[in-house]
C-alpha cells in the first residue's frame, strides 16, 4: 500500500505539471483530492492494512494529502499570473495611436438665450434676484391684483400643489409667472428702509408652470424673465427706452419693434410689445402669422396696488415691470417650430447649438 501511495503522488504531480486552465485544474482537484480520488481511497481502505502498518500507511498518505494540496495552491496561483498576463498582454494599448476626440458639452439652447438677457440686462445696471417657484395664491395672485374669483386668473390657470387645502382662499400652488417675485423683492427692500425704502432695479429669472394645453407654442413648463424697476420719477419712457435697448442690443441694432396697448391686471397701463419678423423682415409669413411682428413680452407700469402691495407709497413712487419668455425668444432666433422640443431631451435636437 506504500507503493500505492508513492505511485499517486507521482501520478497527481506529474498530471498537474501539464493543466493549463482553471476548468482543468478544478477537474484535476476532484481527481486527485476528490472524495473518490485514489488518494482518499487509500483512507477507506486503511483498515485492510496489517494493524502495525495502519500508522505509518495513514501517516504518509496524509503527508501526501498535504503535497497536492500544496501543489494544487501553487499552481492556482502561477495560472492566475499567467492569465492576468494574457489579459494584459491582449488589452495592450498603442499608444502611437491618435487620441479619441472627446464629446464636448454644451448649454441647453433655453439656457443660452437666458444668459444672453442676463448679460443684457447687467449691462443696463439690472442685478439677478431669485424668487420661489412654490408660491401662494396670495403672492401669485392676490397682491398682484387678481381679484379673488375674477376671470383673469383664467389667463394662468394653476398646479395646485395640495388638492384639498386648509388654506381657504390662499392655496399653494406652482407659480403661473415670475411676477409675484415682484412682491418679495419689494417688501424684502423695502423692510431695509420702511420709510424711504430704496429703489429697485433687478431680473427675475425661472421656471413657471401653467395647467395649460401643450402644443406647438405652450408648454406647461417654461422659463421667464421678469425685470422690475421701481424708484422716483420712473416713466413710461423710461421702459420703453430700455425695451427698446434691450431689443437693439438681443436681436441687432437695425431691428425694428412696437408696442401694442394690452392688458395685466399689475400694470396700468400694460402693452406687449413686438419686433418685426426676422423671417420676412415684414412682409408677412407664417412664422408671424402674416401680420409681420413677433410678440416678444408683456410690460407695463408697475401698478399703485402693486406698489403699495409691495411697501412702496405710490404717491412717491413709480415703477415698471416686463415679462418674457426666453423659449420663445430661442424659437424665434433659431426657427424652432415646436416648443416641446425643449424638454423632450432630445440629442438630435440638443445638440445643434
Ligand atoms: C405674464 O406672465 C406676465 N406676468 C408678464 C408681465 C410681467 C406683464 C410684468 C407685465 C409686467 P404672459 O402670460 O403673456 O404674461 O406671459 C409672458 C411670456 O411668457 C409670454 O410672452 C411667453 O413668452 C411666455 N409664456 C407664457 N405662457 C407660455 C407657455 N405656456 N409656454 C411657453 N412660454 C409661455
Amino acid at each position: 500500500m506504500l507503493d500505492q501511495l508513492e505511485q499517486i503522488e507521482r501520478e497527481a504531480l506529474s498530471s498537474l505539471e501539464v493543466v493549463q486552465d482553471e476548468e482543468s485544474l478544478q477537474n484535476w482537484k476532484v481527481a486527485h483530492l476528490g472524495r473518490s480520488s485514489p488518494l482518499m481511497g487509500t483512507f477507506d481502505r486503511l483498515r485492510d492494512a496489517p494493524k502495525d502498518q495502519r500508522p505509518l500507511i495513514g501517516r504518509r498518505a496524509n503527508e501526501i494529502k498535504g503535497v497536492l494540496e500544496a501543489a494544487f495552491e501553487a499552481r492556482e496561483i502561477v495560472l492566475r499570473q499567467v492569465a492576468v498576463q494574457q489579459a494584459l498582454e491582449s488589452e495592450r494599448l498603442d499608444i502611437t495611436l491618435p487620441g479619441r476626440a472627446m464629446a464636448r458639452g454644451r448649454l441647453h439652447p433655453a439656457t443660452q438665450t437666458m444668459r444672453e438677457i442676463y448679460a443684457v440686462f447687467a449691462e443696463m445696471g439690472f442685478q439677478v434676484y431669485r424668487s420661489r417657484e412654490v408660491e401662494s395664491d396670495e403672492y401669485n395672485f392676490q397682491l398682484l391684483n387678481f381679484p379673488l374669483h375674477h376671470p383673469a386668473r383664467d389667463m394662468q390657470d394653476s398646479f395646485y400643489v395640495e388638492a384639498e387645502s386648509d388654506r381657504g382662499d390662499d392655496p399653494i400652488l406652482m407659480r403661473t409667472h415670475t411676477s409675484p417675485g415682484q412682491i418679495h423683492a419689494m417688501r424684502e427692500n423695502a423692510a431695509l428702509n420702511p420709510e424711504n425704502p430704496p429703489p429697485i432695479r433687478i431680473i427675475l429669472p425661472g421656471m413657471c408652470f401653467r395647467y395649460e394645453q401643450v402644443t406647438a407654442r405652450s408648454e406647461m413648463q417654461f422659463n421667464q424673465i421678469e425685470g422690475l424697476a421701481v424708484g422716483y420719477n420712473i416713466t413710461l419712457g423710461d421702459l420703453k427706452g430700455t425695451l427698446g435697448d434691450f431689443a437693439r442690443r438681443m436681436f441687432g441694432e437695425n431691428v425694428r419693434y412696437r408696442f401694442r396697448a394690452s392688458h395685466f391686471p399689475f400694470t396700468e397701463p400694460s402693452a406687449e410689445m413686438d419686433i418685426e419678423c426676422f423671417v420676412c423682415g415684414g412682409e408677412g409669413c407664417p412664422v408671424c402669422k402674416r401680420t409681420g411682428w413677433l410678440e416678444i413680452l408683456g410690460c407695463g407700469m408697475v401698478h399703485p396696488v402693486v406698489l403699495a402691495n409691495g411697501g412702496y407709497d405710490p404717491e412717491r413712487y413709480t415703477g415698471y415691470a416686463f415679462g418674457l419668455g426666453p423659449e420663445r425668444i430661442t424659437m424665434l432666433r433659431h426657427r424652432i417650430e415646436d416648443i416641446r422640443s425643449f424638454w423632450a431631451n432630445d440629442l438630435r435636437f440638443l445638440e445643434q447649438f
